[in-house]
């Protein structure tokens, strides 16, 4: 008799959220809507992306402007080209299951783990720096719990694969440690994910040199339009060297953005142009054609749903509805398992 084989299809599943808080710049592009909107489109992978709209709040942010930034992060990746047939996106606030996992999940959160959140430990060194007397002074606890509704996020859906920066490494590892605290006392009903932090993906530096980042006032937002685009483009800081004169393509932030967006020959062509002495002036229009170009069929695009947002409304709730339907059971399943669950059967 002959051995069976059993080919064990493992699919992954693709999870990964925006805060809603600022408007989309070229540095979220590049390290997080491109690769989102790419696995977006394999048939062989399981994808849910999300605006993470509760998240703002640990960050009291204007009630306006987290709207309107909700707007913008949908409509952005939209304008990129997300498939919403092969993903799940939705609006975190819409699949209330998420806060009912959240709180499950407190109860088998450590207080001391949260001690430990980068996020949190870093505004109580502000506090200390500043001579405070109160060491929690600004803290709400919506920072403090922040990672606990980050992994309700991620486990609600049996994400394996959660692509985030650096930054959110620590966050991975907690929801990671939560996950398995549950499935001891519970039992194996939680899905361990894990992090995917790509060292190819860029961060690119902002205006000033240092990383893009609204924290920096230093962006440029994806959808500026032309006008404002060149403007920014023409104030990317750059070293004093005269054209002619040799340069290093290390450390320029120039042409860091412009390999973000090239082609390997584009990319090619610019070092030798760099090894030339190509002037800052000259470099800085290249830069503002190359990327004015790539983005400006997806402006177009974005320019009418931000004047149409029921239509991104519509792709927000039908997706919403398909990932409830995942939600909702599993809850059911999660709840039974922590003894929340009816006195009789009806
Ligand atoms: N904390 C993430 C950030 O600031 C955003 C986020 C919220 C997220 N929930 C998530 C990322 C779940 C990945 C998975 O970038």
């Amino acid at each position: 008799m002959g051995r069976q084989l059993v080919i064990k299809m493992t699919q992954e599943t693709y999870l990964t959220g925006i805060t809603t808080t600022g408007t989309p710049h070229i540095g979220n592009y590049v390290g997080a809507i491109r690769p989102s909107v790419a696995s977006s489109r394999d048939e062989n992978r399981k994808n849910f992306y999300f605006l993470a709209d509760y998240h703002s709040l640990a960050k009291a942010e204007d009630p306006d402007r987290i709207h309107r930034s909700g707007l913008e992060v949908a409509a952005t990746w939209l304008a990129c080209g997300l498939d919403t047939e092969n993903a799940f996106f939705y609006r975190q606030s819409d699949i209330p299951e998420i806060m009912e996992l959240t709180w499950i999940l407190n109860s088998v959160t450590a207080k001391g783990l949260m001690n430990r959140a980068h996020s949190y430990k870093s505004q109580v060194q502000i506090n200390e720096i500043g001579g405070s007397k109160d060491p929690d002074k600004g803290v709400v606890m919506a920072l403090y719990n922040y990672p606990i509704l980050m992994a309700a996020d991620i486990l609600m859906f049996k994400a394996t694969k959660v692509p985030v920066g650096r930054d959110q490494k620590q966050h991975m590892e907690m929801t990671r440690d939560i996950a398995q605290r549950f499935n001891h006392r519970y039992g194996d009903i939680l899905v361990i994910p894990d992090a995917e932090i790509d060292k190819n993906t860029a961060v690119l530096g902002g205006l000033d040199g240092r990383k893009m980042s609204k924290s920096y006032n230093n962006i440029i937002p994806l959808f500026a339009d032309e006008k404002r685009l060149r403007k920014l483009v023409m104030k990317i800081k750059t070293n004093s060297l005269e054209p002619g004169t040799p340069k290093d393509t290390d450390g320029s932030t120039l042409f860091e953005i412009y390999k973000a967006f090239a082609t390997d020959t584009e990319i090619q062509t610019i070092e030798e142009r760099y090894a030339d002495g190509i002037g800052w002036g000259e470099m800085k229009h290249v830069l503002f054609d190359y990327i004015n170009d790539h983005i400006k069929p997806a402006r177009d695009e974005y320019n009418r749903l931000i004047a149409d947002p029921a239509v991104v409304e519509q792709e927000l709730l039908q997706g919403a509805e398909r990932a409830r339907e995942l939600s909702v059971p599993y809850i059911e399943e999660i709840r039974r398992a922590v003894g929340i669950r009816k006195l009789s059967p009806m």
